[in-house]
């Protein structure tokens, strides 16, 4: 069966039945998102499965900064020389359990990826930080680079 889906930003969505298969995750979805995305401190995008409306993932987004430092030397080399670099964080991504193998995670990046740079904001990349070693080769699979100096925290030039 192929399904559709739609991303949405957060609000009253059901969400008390996710489960992704990390408690933090799901705790955070449930307790926590939307009083961070009324304070502004991050916006929460969910995946929304179209034939019954039920959340299949979600990620956040913040607006943040790196040090120009932090970056590789092949890439520093092209940058102008402020010493921090405007990026956008995706602070959270999963995809709920019953959806896991279907290319969704890899779909969630990609929307993350054409939001943030269809904004008309000044971003120079978007940033992850891996929660595990797992995680950060789920990011270097859909092309995401390491930081030199700073361990499972990622970058995706836009
Ligand atoms: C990690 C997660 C988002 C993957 O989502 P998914 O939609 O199930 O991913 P899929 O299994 O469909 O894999 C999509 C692609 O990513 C690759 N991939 C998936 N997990 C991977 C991993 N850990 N390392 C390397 N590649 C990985 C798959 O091989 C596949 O590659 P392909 O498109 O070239 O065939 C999902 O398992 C999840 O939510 N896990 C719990 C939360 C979590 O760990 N989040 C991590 C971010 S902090």
């Amino acid at each position: 069966v192929s399904r559709t889906y739609r991303v949405e930003r957060l609000a009253k969505h059901d969400r008390s039945q996710f489960d992704c298969g990390v408690p933090e995750l799901n705790i955070y979805l449930r307790k926590q998102a939307g009083q961070d995305q009324r304070r502004r401190f991050s916006v929460c995008h969910l995946l929304i499965d179209a034939t019954d409306g039920s959340v299949a993932g979600y990620y956040t987004l913040t607006a943040g900064s790196v040090l120009l430092a932090d970056l590789p030397q092949a890439i520093t080399r092209k940058l102008p020389r402020y010493p921090t670099v405007p990026v956008a964080r995706i602070g959270r991504l999963a995809v709920a359990i019953a959806y896991h193998g279907q290319k969704l995670g890899g779909l969630l990046l990609y929307d993350a990826v054409q939001r943030v740079s269809a904004a008309n904001i000044g971003v120079y990349a978007v940033v992850v930080d891996a929660k595990d070693d797992n995680a950060v080769s789920f990011y270097e699979h859909h092309g995401f680079t390491r930081f030199e100096s700073v361990s499972r925290t990622l970058f995706f030039e836009l």
